[in-house]
């Protein structure tokens, strides 16, 4: 990035409220909304905890008529999105208010769109193709790691023909209002607070990297990391740590924020694809990725690195930029085994066989998107040295 001599810009276009007891705000902002009937989307789980108590505590206060849909699912299936819809219209809500983690906001953004432009979701696939806005809605994270709350995309599975498929839209695809309350975290397992917190790191990590980063987006990925470094053990040892909740939804919505206009470099292009292939978790994909592709991506931006290496408390006095990068490096595979996901693709069923289709998928997608967004020109042959070093 050479600023100042490039046009850049940021925008977004969702109120982030943040802190403990911060949902109790849902009764004002209702009552600022004044909706004709609210719809609560939630999965299963998260109706068992008193958090999702409290949430309906507050709506029932601000005493506008609401219904629940409880059948949100992992992944976000189309089938759930079109049930969604027809109880949207049915119930005739003006107001989607979604508790839970990425799949359930992904879940309200793309009915949606649905309920106000009609047809399928698929309809909608790709950037900016819809023109009506949305039914807004009012995000409630109860993860810290897809950042979904604060971004203008949504990722749908078609699972008829078992391919997945973004919706997006710059203006109208965020949440009206993301609520990030630490309580919220306070159900979700050690697993899924480490892999959704290194999802949430990428996002950070790549977009301050990114040949698309600015000034704006700069600040925001290396606060990220910051926070996202200092406050990821903690949470994972101890998921009532307010502080530590805190700061891992502030950090963690940092980073959707910049990679809203950044976009997500080699990570996220390898690592979309390992997930489905070795049905893993897209956290713990990226996971198993990061350190490799940040080797790799080392020599393209080593200030960059240093700057990163920093921002997770490494001492780089005295050290050339080279040296002080690569403690970036080590920081990061330190974060990764502190929460137990220093992992191999070779653990997870992983065949020397998948490295060539594997490598093919992603130089597919390298020459229509991450070539604009990855610091490090990338071959082919570059993606199967890469999958090698995840290997094992
Ligand atoms: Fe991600």
């Amino acid at each position: 990035m050479n600023y100042p001599f490039d046009v850049t810009s940021y925008e977004t276009h969702t109120r982030i409220i943040l802190g403990f007891d911060s949902i109790k705000m849902l009764t004002p902002e209702l009552k600022n909304i004044k909706p004709k009937k609210v719809m609560v989307m939630c999965g299963s789980n998260i109706k068992k905890t008193g958090f999702y108590s409290k949430c309906i505590e507050y709506i029932i206060q601000a005493g506008f008529p609401y219904v629940i849909f409880d059948e949100v699912l992992p992944e976000v299936p189309v089938s759930v999105v079109m049930k969604a819809c027809e109880v949207i219209k049915k119930e005739g809500c003006e107001l989607l208010i979604a508790i839970g983690g990425g799949s359930c906001i992904d879940t309200a953004k793309a009915a949606g769109v649905v309920v106000t432009n009609g047809g399928k979701p698929q309809d909608h696939a790709g950037y900016e193709q819809y023109k009506i806005p949305p039914i807004p809605f009012i995000a409630i994270p109860t993860t810290a790691g897809t950042s979904s709350e604060v971004t203008s995309m949504t990722v749908i599975n078609d699972e008829e023909n078992k391919v997945k498929f973004t919706i997006g839209h710059k203006e109208l695809g965020c949440s009206k209002i993301a609520i990030l309350d630490p309580q919220g975290l306070e159900s979700c397992p050690p697993k899924v607070v480490a892999e959704a917190g290194f999802d949430a790191f990428t996002h950070a990590f790549e977009s301050f990297i990114s040949l698309k980063a600015n000034p704006h987006t700069e600040a925001l990925s290396l606060q990220g990391i910051k926070l996202i470094s200092e406050n990821l053990r903690p949470l994972y040892a101890n998921r009532k740590n307010i502080h530590a909740a805190s700061n891992m939804l502030a950090g963690s919505t940092m980073g959707g924020m910049a990679f809203t206009t950044t976009g997500c470099g080699n990570v996220h292009c390898i690592g979309r694809h390992v997930g489905p292939l070795l049905h893993v978790s897209h956290g713990l994909a990226v996971a198993m990725v990061l350190p490799a592709v940040a080797r790799f991506n080392y020599l393209a931006c080593p200030e960059k690195f240093v700057q990163i290496a920093q921002a997770m408390g490494e001492d780089v006095r005295g050290l050339s930029v080279y040296e002080a990068g690569k403690k970036a490096i080590k920081a990061i595979e330190e974060l990764c085994s502190d929460v137990n996901l220093l992992k191999k693709m070779k653990d997870f069923g992983c065949k020397e066989d998948d490295f060539e289709p594997l490598a093919q998928d992603c130089w597919n997608v390298y020459e229509r998107h991450y070539q604009y967004i990855n610091p490090r020109q990338t071959t082919k042959n570059d993606y199967i040295d890469i999958i090698k070093d995840a290997y094992m």
